[in-house]
């Protein structure tokens, strides 16, 4: 499989703390590659390295044969065009009606005649199971319903690659899972390369083709699902199974949440 996305020992400083602390892996093409790790360990930071929305203190990630961290501008948003992003809140614009949020990235980004726009958009929500949903405003649809459209206009862009950002975080466990179904029907139909961090250890295992765990600023295993089940590392074995027990100090733990709480609304959005 061809190498897409390459992480190469990523370091990224903030307050004199390297959140990320020499971060290395290899994405393939096609594949669902899921980024695990407990609260405030890095996943949200290694991820808007991934899409350019913040520089590393050093390393590089390259997408293709493309330095995405020395690039200019103008060359980053051109290759941002192939990214399609799924915010932590689906950040939809409540005053605007399902088609014209799922419309914003094509209205901005190209021009095209608004009734190709129309088909298009047409055809994203199908995809994502929105059909004749056209007109409604956002406010009236549920929670599962809006991360629906916020999918589909993650795809407008026809992406290759496509970053989630805890696309499970606040749905219940039956909506969450017709997420991860979403997503993997996403990225098979479309072909899409996906990155998806999740804290969710059930969607690890029911979407992941390969799992990376983020610990202390590092990737402390990588691996298939099945790799990662059986890890005889005690820290991703406490990890996956929710222990108060083991290496993982409750201490840190404690720490996380609170910046988890002051980071609230963050992930890709920003
Ligand atoms: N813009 C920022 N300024 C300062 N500290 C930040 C910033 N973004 C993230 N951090 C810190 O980096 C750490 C990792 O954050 P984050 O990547 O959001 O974690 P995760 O997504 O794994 O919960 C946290 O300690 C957080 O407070
Ligand atoms: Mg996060």
């Amino acid at each position: 499989m061809k190498t897409t996305i390459s992480v190469q020992n990523l370091v990224k400083i903030y307050n004199g703390r390297r959140v990320l602390d020499g971060v290395n892996l290899d994405i393939e093409q096609g594949e669902i590659f899921v980024i695990m790790g407990g609260s405030g360990c890095g996943k949200s930071t290694l991820l808007r390295h991934m899409t350019g929305a913040i520089s590393p203190d050093s390393g590089r990630v390259l997408i293709g044969d493309k330095d995405l961290t020395g690039m200019n501008n103008e060359a980053k948003e051109k290759i941002k065009q192939s990214f399609g992003m799924s915010f932590q809140s689906a950040a939809l614009l409540d005053y605007l009606t399902v088609e014209e949020n799922v419309a914003l990235p094509l209205k901005e980004h190209t021009k095209l005649d608004p009734k190709i726009i129309s088909i298009i958009v047409r055809t994203k929500l199908n995809l994502v199971g929105l059909a004749g949903y056209e007109n409604l405003q956002p406010s009236m649809l549920s929670g599962g319903m809006r991360k629906r459209v916020g999918l589909a206009r993650a795809i407008a862009m026809d992406p290759e690659f496509i970053f989630y950002d805890e696309p499970s975080a606040g749905l219940d466990p039956v909506v969450c899972a017709v997420v991860d179904q979403l997503i993997m029907d996403l990225s098979r139909k479309l072909l899409l390369t996906s990155v998806v961090v999740t804290h969710n250890m059930e969607s690890v295992f029911r979407i992941a083709d390969r799992v990376a765990m983020l610990h202390q600023g590092k990737v402390l295993q990588i691996g298939r699902p099945e790799e990662i089940k059986h890890s005889q590392n005690p820290i991703v074995q406490q990890f996956i199974h929710g222990r108060l027990e083991g290496p993982i100090t409750n201490k840190e733990t404690k720490a996380g949440v609170a910046i988890d709480v002051e980071m609230e609304g963050g992930g890709l959005s920003h």
